[in-house]
C-alpha cells in the first residue's frame, strides 16, 4: 500500500457516505496518525478520513515540519514539507477514490500550521479548513486567490503559545487572499476542549455541505 507517492504513514477510513466531504486530519507536535480520528468522526460522522503522520522528528516527537524554536519555523523545510504533503494528498485521493474538490483540512497546532501553509502555497489541495490553535506559517511570495475557500479558526483565549495578536495576523493574512474566514475564541488554552469540537462540528454542518 505504501507506494512512493503514498510515502507517509497514515490511516484512511472510508466514510459511510462516500459523497460526504473528506477530512484531512493533521495532528499536533508529538501526535500521530491515530490521534485525530475520533475528533474527525465526531465532527463529520459520515466522512472519509485521511490522517497522515508528520515525517519530522523533534526529540522523537513527530511533526509536519522543522522549527528552530517554539513558534520560529525553518521556512525552507516548511516549504519542502508542504509540497511533499500536498503531493501525498493528491496521490491518496487517487488511490482511495475521494475527490479533492470538497476536501476539508482539520489541523491542530503544528498540523494547523502546515494546513495554513498548504492553503497559501498549494491552494488547489483543499476548499475548506478548520485550524485549531494556528499561527502564521509563512508569508507567500505570491498571494493565492482563496475567494472560494472557507476557513474556521479556533483560538484559545488563554493560549500561551498562540497569542491573540498572532491569531489576528493569521486572520488578516487569509482575508487578504479573499478567503471567507470565521474566527472563534474558546475559553481555553492551547489544548482543545469539547466546546471547540462542538463549534467546529456546527460550522462544518452549516458551511461545508455541498462545497
Ligand atoms: C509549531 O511549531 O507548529 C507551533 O509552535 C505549534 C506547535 O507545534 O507547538
Amino acid at each position: 500500500m505504501m507506494s512512493a507517492d503514498l510515502a507517509f504513514r497514515h490511516r484512511f477510513e472510508p466514510g459511510a457516505e462516500p459523497a460526504a466531504e473528506p477530512l484531512l486530519l493533521l495532528h499536533g507536535t508529538g501526535g500521530n496518525e491515530d490521534d485525530l480520528l475520533p475528533l474527525g468522526r465526531m465532527i463529520a460522522p459520515h466522512s472519509p478520513l485521511l490522517s497522515p503522520r508528520g515525517k519530522v522528528l523533534e526529540n522523537g516527537m513527530p511533526r509536519f515540519f522543522r522549527r528552530l524554536a517554539e513558534g520560529v519555523f525553518d521556512l525552507e523545510d516548511l516549504k519542502f514539507r508542504t509540497s511533499e504533503l500536498a503531493d501525498f494528498i493528491t496521490a491518496a485521493a487517487q488511490h482511495y477514490g475521494f475527490a479533492l474538490d470538497n476536501l476539508v483540512a482539520v489541523g491542530y497546532s503544528n498540523g494547523a500550521n502546515i494546513a495554513a501553509s498548504m492553503l497559501l502555497v498549494r491552494p488547489e489541495i483543499m476548499h475548506a479548513a478548520i485550524l485549531f490553535r494556528a499561527m502564521v506559517p509563512l508569508i507567500p511570495d505570491t498571494f493565492p486567490n482563496l475567494s472560494s475557500v472557507r476557513v474556521w479558526i479556533g483560538a484559545g483565549h488563554q493560549d500561551p503559545i498562540v497569542p491573540a495578536s498572532e491569531t489576528k495576523r493569521l486572520v488578516e493574512l487569509l482575508r487578504r487572499t479573499g478567503a471567507d474566514v470565521t474566527i472563534r475564541f474558546a475559553k481555553a488554552g492551547h489544548g482543545l476542549t469539547n466546546d471547540d469540537l462542538e463549534a467546529a462540528r456546527d460550522w462544518i454542518r452549516e458551511s461545508c455541505r455541498g462545497i
